[in-house]
């Protein structure tokens, strides 16, 4: 009833500047219990303002499966008016020819002001906005069932030393320790944790921002495989494709302790009816303390011929940023608003935490973004991170120190 009411009265303020009725077709990947809620609220809102909505979803964590399939339509002449495009690859499909210019709505709407400068220039191709950002979710948490670590006699680890003493305990408790889906997009969401603890914000950012080849091949990067391998003991044996949504399930229902993975994860346990701070905890993942792994979801709008689908897509940019909209969205997603000029007040100390080191890391460093969700580097250097860094993970006796090696001549071969 409260949602009602309140798309209700965000529906009215937007109604005055939409203009009229036409479709807008979204392609997006937001298909767990937590995700399906918030996009329902852009639906709705949409809907509201006598639009309609055809919802183009591909279930899959990551995005991998709705990129492919969005390659095969984009590329048949029969694009959807917005996708769920991240990072890089908006630069990419700029590149391409396949985006619109948003800029009359951006000026109108002062997104330049309100967005902070490391959202703009991911949303912009060539000077232009092509693409419109939803949130920001902060990669670097672990997420913690309480009751699990008390009854292992643990407490909740801040560095990586201590996460593997308490991850033997919760062993020796009976309980799983990490929960985690042994899917290549998540094993990098460990892997880039791992990253971020052992080499610091800076070499983080040398070695998959700035791609620098003594980093990735260095003993610094021979230390993070090691880590990272270690974490393996500590999953249970049927980790291979489980879904990021089902791992964090282990987490509510106290069959693990913990798990590494992007605030998202706060949507699912917001779904299950969880309160943080006593069913749940949110803290940094091990040893990442005043840093923040930045993931921007957004989403590009493309080309269309028709007039009435193009304001129909202008409306959605607009309400993408409105205020009461990004509120009630992030509520629920788990995520942070992007824009700099919200009352946080009725966000839990999560999000407060967040935001508060989101503003810290902007100024200080510590922000770095996400190998995982494509905001560090190009597809193509990614997808092959993501190879050696899989192929690692699941080997049976793999050789650290060499695949560091590989992982630069990997990356190098990809730039
Ligand atoms: C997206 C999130 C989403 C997660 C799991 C990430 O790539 O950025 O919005 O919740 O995948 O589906």
């Amino acid at each position: 009833m409260k949602l009602k009411q309140t798309l209700s009265a965000i529906t009215l303020s937007l109604m005055a500047a939409a203009s009229y009725a036409g479709e807008v077709e979204v392609l997006h990947w937001w298909t767990s219990g937590g995700e399906a809620k918030s996009v329902s609220v852009l639906k709705g809102l949409m809907e509201e303002q006598g639009n309609s909505w055809k919802d183009f979803a591909i279930a899959g964590g990551g995005g991998e499966s709705a990129m492919t399939v969005l390659k095969t339509r984009a590329v048949s002449g029969n694009p959807p008016s917005a996708a769920q495009i991240k990072g890089h690859d908006i630069q990419e499909w700029g590149r391409l020819g396949f985006l619109t210019d948003l800029s009359d709505v951006a000026r109108e709407e002062n997104w330049d002001s309100v967005l902070p400068e490391v959202v703009t220039k991911v949303m912009k191709y060539d000077g232009d906005y092509v693409a419109v950002p939803v949130n920001v979710h902060r990669v670097n948490w672990l997420w913690v069932n309480p009751d699990v670590l008390k009854k292992s006699g643990a407490e909740v680890p801040t560095t990586l030393n201590e996460f593997f003493k308490v991850a033997d305990k919760v062993k020796a408790a009976g309980f799983i320790p990490l929960a985690h889906g042994g899917q290549p997009w998540q094993d990098i969401t460990l892997f880039e944790a791992v990253a971020l603890a052992v080499l610091g914000a800076e070499d983080y950012q040398k070695a998959f921002v700035n791609l620098d080849m003594d980093v990735l091949s260095g003993e610094g990067m021979t230390e993070v495989f090691i880590q990272f391998r270690k974490m393996r003991d500590y999953i249970d044996p049927k980790y291979r494709g489980r879904s990021w949504n089902s791992a964090t399930s282990m987490v509510i229902n106290g069959e693990a302790a913990m798990q590494i993975m992007g605030d998202w994860a706060k949507g699912e346990f917001a779904a299950a009816g969880k309160t943080p701070g006593k069913d749940y905890l949110c803290v940094s993942a091990p040893g990442t303390q005043g840093q923040f792994t930045y993931n921007i979801d957004s989403f590009a709008f493309f080309k269309l011929s028709e007039e009435a689908d193009r304001k129909a897509q202008k409306d959605l940019a607009r309400t993408i940023l409105d205020k009461d909209f990004q509120e009630i969205f992030n509520l629920n997603k788990g995520s942070i608003p992007v824009r700099l000029d919200m009352d946080m007040s009725r966000f839990d100390k999560c999000a407060l935490d967040s935001m508060a080191t989101f503003k810290s890391t902007s100024t200080n460093g510590g922000l770095v973004p996400s190998v995982s969700q494509g905001l560090a580097t190009t597809s193509y250097v990614q997808a092959a991170i993501f190879d050696v860094v899989t192929n690692f993970f699941n080997a049976k006796d793999p050789n650290p120190e060499k695949t560091a090696r590989k992982l630069a001549r990997a990356v190098k071969a990809a730039m």
